[in-house]
């Protein structure tokens, strides 16, 4: 079962460092979805899939309550690890979209190289919307697309069937679980002294925002 895959998978990434990895890798592009939140104080925060819980760890100063959710127990080790310093904050280890949140509780989730690991895209955008509060949003980011062609070969490297989604798939998406798309854009890193250019630099990360309705 492609669940079962994908928490060995990052169980093993968790154990072998690599969460401390993607954080460095994904922290430029997640900024620019996690600035576009908004978020303000009093409010709650969700990160689906949020590895060391670096995200969680950003939000904590700013919100009421900031939680991490995550389907690999190793990564939710690592990430209530990384922050006992943190108030207000909690991980809960899940498989999204099964999980014991309160519905429409949320007003910022965020989400960064997460979904198209889940056997059912749609399905998880639905669970999103259902726990957005009206009017809260919903940043997405994503480095396996369709308009990414480097990111192709990714299912056969890692050995885990993936979804690949158009950057208007993507937006379809969206609009079927009944989230209004605020914005949708590809996020290129500047490229630092002594890197070799690569996709990152070129066609990026994709970010898709949406609102639940009011
Ligand atoms: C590529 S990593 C990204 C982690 C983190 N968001 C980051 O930017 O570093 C994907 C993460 O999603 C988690 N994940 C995959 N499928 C999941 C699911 N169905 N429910 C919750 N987490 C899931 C994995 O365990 C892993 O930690």
């Amino acid at each position: 079962m492609s669940t079962d895959r994908v928490r060995a998978i990052f169980d093993d990434w968790a154990e072998r460092g690599r969460a401390e990895g993607m954080e460095y890798g994904h922290a430029f592009a997640a900024r620019m979805g996690f600035r576009a939140l908004e978020l303000a104080a009093g409010q709650r925060y969700l990160d689906v899939g949020c590895g060391n819980g670096y995200t969680v760890r950003w939000a904590a100063p700013l919100v009421a309550e900031a939680i991490g959710l995550d389907l690999s127990p190793a990564m939710v080790a690592r990430a209530r690890a990384a922050s006992t310093d943190f108030e207000q904050v909690a991980f809960h280890e899940a498989a999204f979209p099964v999980h014991e949140l309160e519905p429409a509780s949320f007003h910022g989730v965020f989400s960064m190289e997460v979904l198209y690991y889940l056997p059912d895209v749609d399905a998880a955008l639905r669970a999103i919307h259902d726990l957005l509060v009206p009017g809260g949003r919903f940043a997405c980011v994503v480095d396996y697309y369709r308009e990414n062609e480097a990111s192709h070969s990714w299912p056969d490297d890692l050995g885990c069937p993936m979804t690949l989604l158009s950057m208007t798939g993507w937006r379809g998406a969206f609009q079927g679980a009944d989230l209004e798309v605020l914005d949708q854009q590809c996020i290129q890193q500047p490229l630092l002294p002594g890197e070799s250019p690569g996709w990152k630099h070129a066609q990026g990360s994709l970010l898709t925002l949406g609102r639940r309705r009011e």
